[in-house]
């Protein structure tokens, strides 16, 4: 029987091999090397790797609730080492200058070092600090959600070689618990669907879209003026952070192991308020959506603007929040609703990972947590054959056969219109107006095909506006 902070529970597992994306160990040192061996009751000792938004946001938890988090974890948590770039940078006040360092690889092979937390962000360094940290026995805790949609599994992988930890709470919905949710509360049901709300900057520009009635370039700029955009919003108008919450949270769900890459990713730029008038008339919200589901052996995961009823929830979801509805079979639909970005809601989630994973550690049972995330590889669906209803907007002249033409071609290729509708009065000339359709479900290539005939018949006036639909 061990006891916790028994040395022998804590001895490294030997034999790590290389995997996809994760260096097996630096050149400089040798693999596996020995895990610090704690005493009963010593402290959990932390090396903070970033101390940004969500860093300051850390220290600040870490030192305000260092009572309350040290009778959760069991043994005081102390940050021992703290790795930026810049030394002069103006930090929040909790952070002693002390132990600022610019030496990252120095932290990560600190023996007196039990945990890292990374928060840092990007690619590299970040994958290499973090794969030398657990060769060197460390748990590991990060809300980097660019790094696990890239290297995620093989992270995993690497943690389960190590039996060290790999928490990571912050990485999908900042301070929304769903990852442990999905880890945890529902490894007694199976997950049918997730549709979420992942990204708040597009949720803010969606929302003041629809209800001031704004552009698209004039809600960014309002959402980069209070500080909800980044300079370079790329990655949330575009898509891509929400892509990355959601491979997340599908090695959750579905103990996918799916490529990042090739999920389907549609941003928010091309969005126009008149868009919003017409879901509005036909009983709709625009939402931007990251939504997955299993389909037998393969798995649907798609991010895009969706129109969504408007008295459901998830269309009332407002600004900057986001949500997560997750359909489980047995459960059913069940919500988690908060704000998903921020220094402390995205601390929240950090720290409780570091709770955990200090717990793991003192009470000699580390990587039990990572041990039970099991991962297949699942090949995604592709988009010409999911089904969905569409809504279509077609701008085009205003001539006598102009509607036919649009209605046979979709007919032609098997898609049922359920409302049609014209904007605006029909004008003498050749007046160019909005001709929207809802569409009854169809398989995306179906729409596709119907869609590139349309664009032969030279009726359009410009490429034509769809969007997908989704009951919720
Ligand atoms: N911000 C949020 O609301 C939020 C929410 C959820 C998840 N996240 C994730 O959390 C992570 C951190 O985000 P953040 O907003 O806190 O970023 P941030 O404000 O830009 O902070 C990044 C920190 O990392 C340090 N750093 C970056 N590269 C480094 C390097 N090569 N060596 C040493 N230090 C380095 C920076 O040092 P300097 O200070 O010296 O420049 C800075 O302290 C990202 O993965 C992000 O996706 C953020």
């Amino acid at each position: 029987m061990t006891r916790p902070g028994d040395p022998s529970e804590l001895t490294q597992h030997p034999g790590a091999t290389g995997l996809a994306g994760v260096p097996s160990h630096h050149p400089s040192s040798p693999p596996g090397p020995e895990r610090r061996r704690l005493r009963g009751g010593a402290p959990i000792q932390i090396g903070l790797l970033g101390c940004g938004t969500v860093g300051g946001g850390v220290l600040r938890l870490l030192a305000d609730k260092a009572d309350h988090l040290a009778a959760r974890a069991g043994v005081p948590l102390v940050v021992r080492r703290i790795a930026v770039r810049d030394l002069d940078r103006q930090r929040v006040p909790e952070c002693d200058p002390a132990l600022l360092t610019t030496d990252t690889e120095a932290v990560v092979t600190d023996p007196d070092i039990d945990l890292i937390v990374e928060v840092m962000g990007g690619e590299e360094p970040a994958l290499d600090l973090l794969s030398r940290a657990m060769e060197h026995g460390k748990g590991v805790v990060t809300a980097n959600k660019l790094l696990l949609a890239a290297h995620g599994p093989a992270l995993l992988a690497r943690a389960v070689e190590r039996r060290v930890d790999l928490a990571f709470e912050g990485a999908a919905g900042g301070g929304i618990p769903i990852v442990r949710n999905l880890r945890e509360s529902f490894a007694s049901d199976r997950v049918e669907r997730i549709v979420a709300i992942l990204n708040g900057t597009c949720n803010y520009i969606l929302t003041r879209m629809r209800e001031a009635g704004v552009s698209f370039p004039t809600a960014l700029a309002e959402a980069q003026e209070l500080g909800y955009a980044e300079a370079d919003p790329t990655l949330d108008v575009d898509g891509h952070d929400a892509a990355h919450k959601l491979v997340v949270l599908a090695m959750l769900a579905f103990g996918a192991r799916v490529a990042d890459a090739e999920v389907s990713v549609e941003g928010i730029r091309d969005l126009e308020e008149i868009d919003f008038r017409h879901a509005d008339r036909f009983g709709y919200a625009v939402k931007h959506l990251a939504i997955g589901c299993e389909r037998g052996n393969v798995v649907e995961l798609r991010v895009h603007p969706t129109l969504i009823p408007k008295r459901s929830v998830l269309a009332n979801v407002s600004g900057v929040l986001n949500a997560v509805l997750v359909e489980g079979r047995a459960l059913g639909p069940s919500l988690v609703y908060g704000r998903g970005a921020g220094d402390l809601p995205t601390a929240v989630s950090v720290v409780a990972d570091i709770v955990d994973v200090a717990r793991s550690i003192a009470s000699g049972v580390a990587g039990m947590q990572t041990r039970g995330i099991a991962l297949t590889d699942r090949p995604l669906l592709p988009l010409a054959d999911i089904e969905s209803r569409y809504y279509l907007r077609f701008t085009v002249a205003d001539r006598p056969g102009v509607m036919g033409r649009l209605a046979g071609a979709l007919g032609e290729a098997g898609v049922s219109i359920e409302h049609i509708v014209q904007e605006g009065e029909p004008q003498p000339g050749d007046t160019a107006v909005d001709v929207v359709m809802i569409t009854r479900r169809a398989r995306e290539g179906a729409i596709r095909s119907a869609l590139d005939v349309i664009a032969r018949a030279s009726v359009l006036q410009r490429p034509p506006r769809l969007l997908r639909i989704e009951g919720v």
